[in-house]
């Protein structure tokens, strides 16, 4: 072991984050694998900004269906995705009901409208039009760098979503693919439901979700995959707590090589 590397086993996590250039790391993988879960507790403790990505998706289908515009109509679907303000914000000291973001189309705050099981089953047919990702991939992008070279008042940046190692920021210095297994996914977002008062079945969830994983991953535009320098994380059988851990593995690794 190297002195830098046995420095770094030591540091408190916040040092540990100034150690990152860019300060950019990258959260990809299917539905329900425990990525916001991660990539939010990894943010916190490196003082970084947490961004899901998959909102600005949501937000714009939540939008499509709200204005009565076919989802099916690509045109106007990828015109409203360039129109639309799309906003997130920190949670207000009032708003302690879970969120990890407060998200804003055009102004009006829709945080827990985009978890609606409507939003959920169309989200990833407006997510393959080539001038939503055009729009959104831009705008992802621009922020990463913004903060992952610090210019902007957190340390550094965490992405999550389906594309980020892959296209939006292939420059990131760590990458992490996480997974878990279909029926697992399906455990836990049928839990997550059923805590907010939704009754639905638990074949329901995991045939949404299987359909949701095919279109993300076999479309042609920024499918999922993982990355080839991405470190692979599958906590099917294990807490968040040791995937945190295992990410913060990865960090002090990679930080370490590059010293
Ligand atoms: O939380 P969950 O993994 O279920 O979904 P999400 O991250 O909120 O993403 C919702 C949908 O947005 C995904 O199923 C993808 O279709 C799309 N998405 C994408 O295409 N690219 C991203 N970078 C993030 C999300
Ligand atoms: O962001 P993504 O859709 O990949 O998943 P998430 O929202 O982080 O996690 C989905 C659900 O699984 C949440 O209710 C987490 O608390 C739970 N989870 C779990 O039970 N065990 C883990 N190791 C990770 C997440």
């Amino acid at each position: 072991m190297t002195a830098t590397s046995e420095r770094l086993l030591d540091a408190p996590l916040s040092a540990l984050g100034a150690h990152l250039h860019p300060a950019i790391i990258a959260i990809d993988g299917p539905a329900a694998s425990g990525k916001s879960t991660v990539g939010y507790r990894l943010a916190n403790a490196l003082g970084y900004l947490y961004f899901d990505t998959g909102v600005m998706y949501r937000a714009v289908t939540w939008a499509a269906l709200t204005r009565g515009i076919a989802i099916t109509d690509e045109q106007a679907v990828g015109e409203l995705a360039h129109s639309i303000a799309i906003d997130l914000l920190p949670p207000q000291p009032g708003q302690q009901d879970g969120r990890h973001a407060t998200v804003l189309v055009d102004g009006e705050d829709v945080t827990w409208l985009l978890r609606a099981p409507e939003v959920e089953r169309n989200v990833s047919a407006v997510s393959a039009y080539a001038a939503v990702r055009a729009a959104l991939t831009a705008k992802q992008r621009a922020i990463a760098h913004r903060y992952g070279r610090g210019n902007a008042e957190r340390a550094g940046i965490v992405l999550v979503g389906r594309d980020i190692g892959t296209v939006v920021v292939p420059d990131a210095p760590l990458k992490l693919y996480i997974d878990a297994t279909p029926e697992e996914r399906a455990r836990r977002r049928h839990r997550e439901l059923r805590q907010q008062g939704k009754t639905i079945d638990y074949d329901q969830v995991l045939a949404d979700m299987l359909r949701r994983d095919h279109i993300d991953s076999e479309r042609t535009l920024a499918p999922l995959r993982q990355a080839p320098d991405a470190v692979r994380l599958d906590n099917s059988d294990q807490s968040a707590d040791v995937t945190l851990t295992q990410a913060l593995d990865a960090l002090r690794a990679k930080i370490a090589q590059s010293t």
